[in-house]
């Protein structure tokens, strides 16, 4: 049995973190530590209640968040999560690629569930996802054989590919009709061709693409800007701003298992080079952590329990993707992928999501370090065949009961004290090992089912 006694650890941490943010601008930069999924919808929404505006900065539609308020669950692709709180503006950035026809079936979506979609405002240098995109995300894969990444099947890759290579619709080129129509006259051709070499046999109609997203155009065209500048007044008033992730840091293009991750840079530096702003404008950075790992899609997971156990956590967390459906893996854990998330997105808190999908296990372990032909392992390989051969070393701490009904209410009233012990000794353990304190807890899938131990927070402006 193991315990841990850090006294007054939190109490440490958080003074020291606070002392060096004093000076800071007032933004958060909220990120995914693992691969994606690790619940930040429900964590934005939440730090979102004191926020003036929230921005998405890189991703598409192949995130996903959930907002379960009240007994009505919101899932959104698009959007940031902040468009659920009243009277905050929601900035799509530049970063950030768009398929239009889907951005207003949520739009919709909400508006007739009675949220004002008003406040959003869309990069008018963000990037569109066409439809010849869509069908090349499914082509390209299909070719790949063995070594599929496993999609989202957004076009989410050709629309960035495209932005690389310079040849990129922009939203500032979807509103203007005849824009539009040149840049069509190049590209459909271009595609057609380069489905046609794919042995795709569709056809793409230049007119009917041409006249769907001019719609497309004049629809949002209200709501299309300069948001770099607006954001940049908005921290110039000191406004609050959070800046929303998607996906998670080994998805990251540059940083993540490489070739198994998204086309974007999923990492907080990218909150302002995404949404136009520098870079002392991202403030602190909080890292979403699942209290265990899943990931969807292909590509290496050290953790991954194949087994009863992983299946019992897929279904007591609900494990299956916003986005596509797809049942995600899971596993324990993995202290060497959140501190290699963590060396590059220099967390000052740890927002630590679902730990109740842990209740009822008589063991929880946790992934400290990894083996490799008799070595230990610390700093998470670039190379995935060396990672392949990594063998997880764990630690094993004592479960706790499940975590429901009066007891959560007991707990959500008295906070981290109320807490078993066995689960602060979690809690703990990771706080340690990662040196960064865990400053909201996630407990449940509603609004209010989180403990909040930060103790700087915004001022509600
Ligand atoms: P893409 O972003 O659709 O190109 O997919 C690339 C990889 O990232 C696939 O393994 C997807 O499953 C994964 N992925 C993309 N978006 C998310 C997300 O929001 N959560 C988790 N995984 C994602």
């Amino acid at each position: 049995m193991i315990r841990y006694n850090i006294p007054d650890l939190i109490q440490c941490l958080n003074t020291e973190v606070e002392d060096a943010l004093i000076d800071r601008m007032p933004s958060l930069t909220v990120v995914g530590s693992q691969w994606g999924d690790e619940g930040k919808g429900k964590i934005v929404d939440y730090l979102a209640e004191d926020a003036q505006f929230v921005v998405r900065f890189q991703g598409g539609n192949n995130a996903g968040h959930s907002v379960k308020i009240g007994e009505e669950l919101f899932k959104l692709h698009h959007l940031p999560s902040g468009i659920l709180r009243r009277g905050k503006f929601s900035v799509i950035g530049n970063g950030v690629v768009i398929d239009p026809g889907v951005l207003i079936q949520e739009l919709d979506g909400l508006e007739s569930r009675g949220v004002s979609t008003k406040n959003l405002r869309i990069s008018e240098r963000a990037h569109v996802i066409m439809p010849y995109h869509k069908l090349l995300d499914g082509t390209e894969e299909r070719l790949k054989r063995g070594s599929r990444v496993g999609t989202t099947g957004r076009g989410i890759g050709p629309a960035y590919s495209d932005k690389a290579s310079r040849i990129g619709v922009r939203m500032c080129d979807l509103v203007e009709e005849e824009v539009l129509s040149e840049k069509l006259a190049f590209l459909i051709p271009h595609k057609q061709r380069l489905l046609e070499f794919y042995d795709d046999s569709t056809r793409l109609d230049e007119n009917k693409i041409l006249r769907e997203y001019s719609e497309y155009g004049k629809r949002l065209r209200a709501h299309v800007t300069d948001t770099g500048a607006l954001i940049g007044s908005a921290l110039a008033k000191n406004k609050n701003v959070l800046f929303e992730g998607a996906q998670g840091t080994m998805l990251d293009i540059d940083h993540g298992t490489y070739p198994y991750v998204t086309s974007s840079l999923t990492v907080a530096a990218n909150a302002a080079s995404g949404s136009g702003v520098p870079p002392s404008a991202i403030g602190d950075v909080y890292g979403v952590m699942k209290a265990y790992t899943t990931r969807v899609g292909e590509g290496p997971f050290p953790t991954e329990l194949c087994d009863d156990i992983g299946s019992k956590i897929a279904e007591k967390g609900g494990e299956f993707g916003t986005t596509t459906g797809r049942s995600r893996r899971c596993g324990w854990l993995d202290l060497v992928v959140t501190k290699y998330s963590h060396s590059l997105n220099g967390f000052t808190g740890i927002a630590m999501t679902k730990i109740d999908v842990l209740g009822g296990f008589d063991k929880i372990k946790i992934c400290t370090h990894y083996r490799l032909d008799g070595k230990k392992v610390t700093r998470f390989p670039t190379d995935l065949r060396v990672l392949q051969r990594c063998e997880p070393v764990y630690k094993t701490l004592r479960g706790w009961e499940e975590i429901e009904g009066k007891r959560l209410e007991n707990i959500l009233a008295k906070g981290f004290r109320a807490l078993p012990g066995t689960m602060k000794e979690y809690i703990r353990f990771v706080e340690k090992e990662m040196s960064v304190p865990v400053s909201v807890l996630g407990l449940g899938r509603r609004r209010n089912e989180l403990l909040d131990f930060r103790k700087k927070k915004w001022k509600a402006k």
